[in-house]
């Protein structure tokens, strides 16, 4: 998978990708990630993105023309399946939306700032717009990195055991059962004998009798079963 970004904060996304688990997938090309400086397509040479909203109040607006000379170029080079716009008023982020865009060939990422972008590239050229959560962050890039995140682990052959991201929260609508490592015994707090006693039918009925538990009791939302 190919992920391309646009942003006025490149700073921002330099150290997400390179650690952990995105790292390794950039590592084995199973991923690439390319970051892109709006002001590349400023408007004049003081490096001008953005500008006052029309109807006046505070607050400005990423212009249409930078935003739409960068995305034309970008797309010059690569097909892309989808744009996204990370946007507090956009469809909100699951691991259904991961999983499906986890399948991707090319994706490009406009992160916004200010006020946001001009509604009329939205209604051009954003092929799906993305929040992160029903909160306000200053821009996009935050979100952006959550997003390349949560779709990386799931681009195939990325996780060493394929099967551990199937058991990650979220997926079947399930949260994820408790975990323990040693000691068995730390100050006097112990782990449930069923993880120890070496029944692997035991120990996958305890785990979902766990995740259907810590499911109904935190998140009853998500699934209703
Ligand atoms: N940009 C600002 N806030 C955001 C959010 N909650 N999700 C995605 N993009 C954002």
């Amino acid at each position: 998978m190919h992920i391309d970004i646009l942003t006025v904060l490149p700073e921002l996304l330099e150290s997400p990708f390179q650690h952990s688990i995105i790292k390794r997938a950039q590592e084995k090309n199973l991923l690439t990630v390319n970051i892109y400086h709006l002001r590349n397509w400023a408007v004049n040479e003081y490096g001008q993105v953005d500008d006052y909203q029309y109807g006046g109040g505070a607050g400005m607006v990423m212009m249409c023309e930078p935003l739409a000379n960068a995305i034309e170029s970008l797309s010059k080079g690569r097909k892309y399946d989808e744009i996204i716009y990370l946007t507090p008023d956009g469809e909100s982020l699951n691991q259904k939306i991961a999983n499906t865009l986890s399948l991707k060939e090319n994706l490009l990422l406009i992160c916004g700032h200010y006020k946001g972008i001009d509604e009329r590239i939205r209604e051009h050229y954003i092929t799906k717009e993305i929040s992160i959560g029903d909160y306000v962050l200053s821009g996009g890039e935050l979100a952006a990195a959550v997003l390349v995140d949560t779709i990386g682990r799931l681009i195939p052959g990325v996780l060493n055991d394929e099967t551990s991201a199937l058991f990650d929260s979220f997926q079947d609508n399930l949260l994820a059962p408790p975990v323990y490592t040693r000691p068995e015994d730390f100050r006097g707090w112990k782990v449930p004998d069923v993880l120890m006693s070496g029944d692997h039918k035991k120990i996958d009925d305890w785990r979902l009798e766990q995740s259907l538990k810590r499911t109904k009791d935190r998140r009853p939302d998500i699934n209703n079963e």
